[in-house]
């Protein structure tokens, strides 16, 4: 594949402002969007990368009312912080836009006043789901239910993220309003739907026939399962007092649907991009030399791939996607980021724990995207991939480089002589990496590119190693100029491709070889010189620095809180069991006892083997305690048994009794002891 387009327009999802950026947004779209657009620009490409705030629909309308705050405060705070950790990351937005702004109205409204007056919309009143008690109509996140498709018992009204089937809100099966609880009753209202049954036979030939080699396997796979259902009429409008207003006489009260909006907000970004910039936004948009490429996440593909270009293609002479690269999910510490739960990491309080680590986080996240399937960051994999691949294989060849060079020759680029045939085979296989690292990214392989690029350093390291300059300065000084010269233009070359991925410190590497700019991608394939002889480098600095345990504990821990608080949230109290006799209750002999040994069975989580002392024998219990307590804990502890419970064996120990325990709200075990503690053993408990 080449890059043949006179230009780019790169979209990143618009995210929206009502939570910060965590992890799992960064790998699947901002990350891999922001290393492609560097890479086109390094190519000398026109490209524009563009993004923006999405502010409208209805979860931040649920969060302001939720809040008692206008949907405003909440779009100002999170579009705030959002754009500022975006530029922490290095995410080189041409321009990061709002969908509440001036221009984007305009726009938004523009295009639907021109499809509604060339017809391309249906009008249609339709019964919808009706809040009696809030007095409003109820779509997308306004109601709950069960899915119709999986029985998953809450799922949204316009998705269930169980199954991720789309949904209409009257297609659930016992719908719930959120705002009040109340059960919705069905009320006429008038909506303008966009016939997507129209455009089966243009989706057919543009993404089934057009698509099928180039788009990647779980996006064609997922247009293709749409298409093949059938596509049907979606409402472009909503009832609703937050977002665009419909552009049409007699639409009072009515808003466009916050999926209509928000990916015109790609135009309305470039628009103010352009005015910016002093620039004509058009052929970024029309010119069918240009090549439009977005980046989102899986859960976005069918509003890129069938909804947007539907509207586009409706719109009149817009130019359609050329690829959807969406990426699958990433999960944290095996479980699904939540931000309803806080299990996430957030870009903003990464940016303040780990300062100056912008870059380890960039590659990481791309190291291991989840680009075929969804994928699990773990701490322990981020300590690793730094210390073992950015510090042990990136940083030590530089920093050898620059210490050798200084040491040997005060900096100056050394020039080199007659080359053996393993200096050739080094530099002819550090002049093939920009193209294999160029083809993986123009293929959408971000990981694949950044293994390359690792590969690159440690051909450095691996040449620098065979060599041995520090042993032959003593018997062939003259040997080592050409060694150290051949291993400075691989560290010249890696300043260059691995700047789309680690922009931070490819600009630190930019100093400690003192060139200016990244060489040109293309020329250091070609040129045997990326830094000439007598050049004279810059200052050392180190690039990365090992990440200990104590800061991935540390990280561990605040996840563990987070899981702590969830449970403690969303604790409930399991219902009281179905009644028993008299007589059955009368069965049980409850006694009290200490525990004099305690010892935890090896092999097991949660067994502990205790001997308690019931004032007429020593009784020997196992009990599943030792996730709550230590086998030490539990020495000179009062506790009341079920001491006529028939022996088990466990784990090879006869258990003979029960120690009564109960459950806290953080699933923590507690004892339930005879309340007066002084109260010897063997007492019945009446
Ligand atoms: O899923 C989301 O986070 C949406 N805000 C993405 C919108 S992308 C585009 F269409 F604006
Ligand atoms: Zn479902």
């Amino acid at each position: 594949m080449a890059l043949t387009a006179k230009r780019y327009t790169i979209t990143a999802a618009l995210p929206y402002t009502n939570g910060p950026i965590h992890i799992g947004h960064l790998a699947g779209v901002y990350v891999p969007a922001d290393i492609y657009s560097r890479y086109l620009r390094a190519q000398k490409k026109d490209v524009v990368f563009i993004c923006g705030s999405d502010e409208h629909g209805v979860a931040i309308s649920i969060r302001a009312k939720e809040e008692g705050i206008s949907p405003k405060e909440i779009i100002d705070k999170y579009d705030q912080m959002i754009r500022t950790s975006f530029d922490q990351l290095g995410i080189s937005f041409d321009n990061y836009s709002r969908t509440s702004s001036e221009i984007h109205h305009e726009t938004a409204s523009e295009i639907f006043t021109k499809m509604n007056d060339t017809g391309k919309f249906s009008e249609e009143v339709t019964e919808q789901l009706y809040d009696p008690k809030a007095n409003q109509f109820l779509a997308d996140r306004f109601v709950t239910g069960t899915c119709p498709k999986c029985q998953h018992p809450e799922a949204y009204g316009d998705q269930c993220e169980q199954c991720g089937s789309s949904l209409n809100a009257t297609e659930l099966i016992y719908p719930k309003s959120t705002l009040s609880g109340a059960i919705p009753v069905l009320k006429k209202t008038k909506h303008w739907f966009l016939p997507l049954d129209q455009y089966q036979d243009f989706m057919k030939k543009w993404i089934i026939e057009g698509h099928k080699e180039d788009w990647k396997p779980n996006v064609y796979g997922q247009v293709k399962s749409w298409v093949d259902d059938g596509l049907r009429p979606r409402a472009v409008t909503r009832d609703l007092d937050w977002g665009i207003p419909v552009p049409v006489d007699g639409a009072d009260g009515k808003v466009l649907y916050v999926w209509f909006d928000a990916p015109i907000g790609y135009i309305s970004s470039t628009k103010e991009w352009a005015a910016k910039n002093n620039k004509d936004w058009e052929p970024y948009w029309k010119d069918k030399e240009t090549s439009l490429i977005h980046f989102i996440g899986k859960d976005n593909i069918v509003f890129h791939c069938i909804i947007f270009p539907c509207i586009l293609k409706a719109s009149g002479n817009y130019i359609l996607p050329e690829n959807v690269p969406a990426n699958e999910f990433l999960n944290l510490e095996g479980n699904k980021i939540s931000t309803s739960k806080n299990w996430a990491v957030w870009l903003h309080e990464y940016i303040e724990e780990f300062p100056d680590q912008e870059d380890v986080l960039r590659y990481v996240l791309t190291a291991n995207a989840p680009e075929t399937k969804d994928n699990d960051f773990t701490w322990k994999d981020f300590q690793a991939r730094n210390n073992n691949e950015l510090v042990a294989i990136f940083g030590n060849f530089i920093n050898r480089v620059s210490v050798l060079t200084q040491k040997y020759y005060e900096g100056c680029v050394p020039a080199r002589k007659d080359l053996t045939q393993e200096d050739e085979k080094t530099l002819d296989k550090m002049r093939a990496f920009p193209a294999i690292i160029g083809s993986s990214i123009e293929r959408y392989r971000f990981r694949e590119a950044s293994q390359e690029l690792m590969n690159l350093a440690r051909l450095g390291n691996k040449y620098l190693a065979d060599q041995e300059p520090w042993k032959i300065i003593k018997v062939d000084p003259e040997r080592v100029k050409t060694i150290i010269n051949i291993a400075l233009q691989i560290a010249a070359t890696l300043a260059t491709v691995a700047e789309p991925f680690l922009p931070f410190s490819t600009k630190k590497l930019r100093c400690i070889l003192n060139i200016n700019n990244p060489s040109d991608w293309n020329e250091i394939t070609t040129s045997t010189d990326v830094l000439s002889a007598g050049h004279v480098v810059g200052g050392q600095e180190l690039l990365f620095s090992k990440i200990d345990d104590s800061t991935i504990e540390a990280q561990l821990d605040k996840l563990e809180a987070s899981k702590k608080s969830n449970l403690e949230a969303n604790f409930e109290l399991p219902p009281v069991k179905e009644n028993i006799s008299f007589d059955n209750f009368n069965a049980m002999d409850l006694r009290t006892g200490t525990v004099i040994e305690a010892e935890k069975i090896k092999k097991t989580k949660k067994l502990i083997n205790l001997k308690v002392d019931l004032g007429f024998e020593v009784r020997t219990i196992v009990s599943g305690i030792a996730e709550s307590y230590a086998a030490e804990e539990m020495i000179g502890k009062k506790v009341t048994v079920l001491a006529n419970l028939a022996p088990r064996n466990i784990k090879g120990v006869k258990s003979q009794g029960m120690l009564l325990m109960t459950e806290n709200k953080n699933g923590k075990l507690i004892i339930v002891g005879p309340e007066d503690s002084s109260m010897g053993n063997g007492f019945e408990i009446n």
